[in-house]
C-alpha cells in the first residue's frame, strides 16, 4: 500500500513514524515538488498543493488531517471521484469544549474586564450577568458543537443551536435553515461558530447577520475565518454592538502583523489552536479506515461532496 502524505507545516517525519508503527504494511512518501507520478493508493492531506494533484489521480481515497475539508474541497473538481474521509472528533471535541467554555466563562464572569481594571489598579466589583439571560447560540452543532453544547449546559447556560437540518437534543432549542436564522440570532448572547466552510456559509457573519444579535453580544469563532466579514465585525465591535470577540481563525493565516484586529483590545486572538489534530490518534483512525477500505468495507466520516462537508 502506497500513501502520499502532505503537511502544510512541512513536519512529516513523526507522521511517517506513526504510520510505520500503526500501518507497517504501508510505504509512506512525503510529497515534495516534482512528485507527480500517480502511483499512490491513498493521500493524507490538509490542503493539497497544486503540484500534488497529478499524483492523486489513482488514489482510492483521500484522508483529511483535519475535521474541516475546505482545503480539499477547493480543488475537488480536479480530484478523482473517490471518498474524502475527514477526522470526526479524534480528540478534538474535548479541546473545543475547553476553548469555548473558557471564552464563554470569561465573558460571563467578566474576567477580561477585571484584567483591564487590574492594569489600571482599580478595585471595583462589576454587576454579575444573569445566567438565564446568557444564552449561547451554536452555529453548526455537529460532532464538535455537540460536545461544546454539553460542556456549556453543565454550567447551566441556556443553549440553542442552528443547523441545516433540525436537531433534537435534550435541553437545547433547535433552529434550522435560513428561515430560522434571525430568530436564533435574536435570542443569542454568545454566538459560537462551528460551521464548516462551504459556499453557503462563507461570509455568513457579515453586518446584516451580526446586527441581529442583541446589543452587547459576543462572538466566538472557532470554525473558519472566511465565515466572518472582518471589516463588518471590527466596525460592530467599535460601535459597541458586539461587546467582544474571541477569534481562533482568520481569512489570512497567520494573521498579518498590520491587521487592525491586533489593535482592538476587545478582540482576543489565538493562532488556530482551538482543537489541534492529535497526530498519533489520527494516524490510528486513518490506518483503521485504510484497512477497512482494503477489505472493501465501508468507512465512517466520508464527506458529502454535494454539501461540501
Ligand atoms: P460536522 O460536519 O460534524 O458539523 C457541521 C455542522 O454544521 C452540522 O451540524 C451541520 O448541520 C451544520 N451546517 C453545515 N452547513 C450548514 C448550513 N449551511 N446551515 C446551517 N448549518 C450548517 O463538523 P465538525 O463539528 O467536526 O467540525 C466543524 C468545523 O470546525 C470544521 O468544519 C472546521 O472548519 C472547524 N474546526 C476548527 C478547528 C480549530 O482548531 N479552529 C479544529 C477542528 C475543526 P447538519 O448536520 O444539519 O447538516
Ligand atoms: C480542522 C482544523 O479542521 O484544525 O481540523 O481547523
Amino acid at each position: 500500500m502506497r500513501i502520499l502524505l502532505h503537511r502544510s507545516d512541512g513536519v512529516t517525519a513523526p507522521w511517517i513514524e506513526d504510520f510505520a508503527r500503526h500501518l507497517p504494511e504501508a510505504e509512506v512518501t512525503a510529497w515534495q515538488e516534482g512528485i507527480t507520478e500517480p502511483v499512490y493508493d491513498y493521500a493524507v492531506v490538509w490542503s493539497p498543493p497544486e503540484g500534488m494533484i497529478p499524483a492523486l489521480k489513482n488514489v482510492k481515497a483521500i484522508f483529511s488531517t483535519g475535521a474541516g475539508v475546505d482545503g480539499i474541497m477547493k480543488c475537488i473538481d480536479r480530484l478523482p471521484d473517490v471518498p474524502i474521509v475527514r477526522l470526526a472528533d479524534v480528540g478534538m471535541a474535548i479541546q473545543m469544549a475547553e476553548y469555548v467554555t473558557h471564552a464563554v466563562l470569561g465573558y460571563y464572569r467578566r474576567f477580561g474586564e477585571y484584567e483591564q481594571q487590574r492594569a489600571r489598579g482599580e478595585w471595583k466589583q462589576l454587576p454579575q450577568h444573569q445566567r438565564d439571560e446568557f444564552s449561547i447560540g451554536i452555529l453548526g452543532m455537529g460532532v464538535l458543537g455537540t460536545r461544546v453544547a454539553q460542556a456549556l449546559q453543565h454550567f447551566g447556560f441556556p443553549v440553542r443551536a442552528w443547523n441545516r437540518t433540525r436537531k433534537q437534543a435534550e435541553g437545547i432549542t433547535g433552529f434550522a435553515g435560513r428561515e430560522e436564522l434571525d430568530a436564533f440570532l435574536q435570542g443569542t448572547r454568545v454566538l459560537v461558530s462551528m460551521l464548516p466552510l462551504t459556499g453557503e456559509t462563507q461570509d455568513l457573519l457579515d453586518r446584516a447577520t451580526l446586527e441581529k444579535l442583541p446589543r452587547g453580544a459576543y462572538l466566538v469563532n472557532v470554525a473558519r475565518g472566511a465565515h466572518v466579514v472582518e471589516d463588518d465585525l471590527l466596525a460592530l465591535v467599535r460601535e459597541g454592538h458586539i461587546a467582544g470577540a474571541t477569534l481562533d481563525v482568520f481569512r489570512t493565516e497567520p494573521l498579518p502583523p498590520a491587521h487592525p484586529f491586533w489593535q482592538e483590545r476587545r478582540i482576543s486572538i489565538t493562532p488556530h489552536v482551538a482543537a489541534l489534530t492529535l497526530r498519533t490518534e489520527s494516524v490510528i483512525d486513518i490506518a483503521a479506515k485504510m484497512r477497512k477500505l482494503e477489505r472493501n468495507e465501508p468507512v465512517a466520516d466520508v464527506v458529502d461532496r454535494t454539501r461540501g462537508y
